[in-house]
């Protein structure tokens, strides 16, 4: 566990938006360590619940540090658990359900966890401990094929074919055992370097891959429409394209058939103050839906 200053992303806007209310049931599906939370139960008055939601453990300890008070409920799940998790409460209809996408600085900058493409540490990357499926395994245990298609799908990365091809040979000769070594292997496959690391895409597809996030994020906002109470208000901060599109086509399609509202007809990003305070809220992207 590493000790990290967090700046919720977006806050004030999510706070504007969700508008919580006393009294109201709110849910934050991406607990992480707290950020939003702490500052959405500000305004429940004595008698609002906020039901915190992690599949992580580590970022629920943290959390919980935040966040002691008789009001909060955490829980440890992912997106598809959600409904069962709140019913098991008892809560089958809520006034807001925010879900802040992706990994939490804490899970980054911590290299045992193998997110990062710095870290010395195993590939790992997986945000639920008990789960068997890392990185580890994509790498060193798929079919070059099935590796391409997940650079390529999950990654957008144009260098896929090469990539997956390098891995492949490199993997014959001795396991591709921690982060540094595979981004290593990417790093010697682009010529030039941009403004992004080299090896970004394709980390980007294995996380997505190893977390199999974009069907989570998929169950998670059919879970969201089922669950708001009328009026009730659905904030979602996505981090890279493969996601917000996801979640703008989920809006748009179920405004054309009357469950919700569109509340940003375009999506909300962080100022320039912000993106200064804060560099890693720059790819942020938040889109917003009422129940109807
Ligand atoms: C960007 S962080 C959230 C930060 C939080 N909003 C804050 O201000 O502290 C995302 C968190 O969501 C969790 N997460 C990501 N996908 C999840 C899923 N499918 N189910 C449950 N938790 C998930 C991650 O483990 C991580 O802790």
């Amino acid at each position: 566990m590493v000790d990290i200053v967090h700046i919720p992303v977006l806050l004030k806007e999510v706070l504007e938006i969700l508008d919580p209310k006393p009294g109201g049931v709110y849910v934050d599906a991406t607990i992480g360590l707290g950020g939003h939370s702490e500052n959405i139960v500000k305004f429940i008055g004595s008698g609002g619940r906020l039901i915190g939601i992690d599949r992580d453990d580590e970022s629920l300890k943290m959390a919980e540090k935040r966040l002691s008070d008789r009001r909060v409920r955490l829980k440890m799940g992912k997106f598809s658990d959600i409904e069962s998790l709140l019913n098991s409460d008892g809560i089958h209809e809520v006034d807001g359900i925010l879900f802040d996408l992706g990994v939490s600085m804490a899970q980054f900058k911590d290299y045992e966890r193998g997110f990062s493409f710095f870290s010395d540490k195993r590939l790992d990357m997986r945000m639920d401990k008990k789960q068997t499926l890392s990185a580890w395994n994509v790498v060193n245990r798929y079919p070059e094929k099935e590796i391409e298609r997940i650079l390529r799908e999950f990654g957008e990365e144009w260098l896929s074919r090469k990539i997956s091809r390098e891995v492949i040979r490199r993997r014959s000769e001795k396991t591709i055992d921690t982060c540094a070594e595979l981004s290593a292997i990417v790093e010697g496959i682009y010529r030039r370097r941009g403004a992004l690391h080299p090896a970004t895409k394709t980390f980007q597809a294995l996380r997505i891959e190893v977390n199999k996030e974009l069907n989570e994020l998929r169950s998670g906002l059919d879970a969201s429409l089922r669950l708001l109470k009328k009026g009730g208000r659905l904030c979602v901060i996505s981090y890279h394209s493969l996601e917000d599109r996801i979640v703008k086509h989920f809006i748009a399609d179920n405004s054309k058939k009357g469950l919700c509202r569109v509340i940003t007809k375009k999506p909300i990003t962080p100022s320039p103050e912000e993106i200064r305070s804060n560099p890693s809220s720059r790819s942020a992207k938040l889109r917003a839906a009422e129940r109807i």
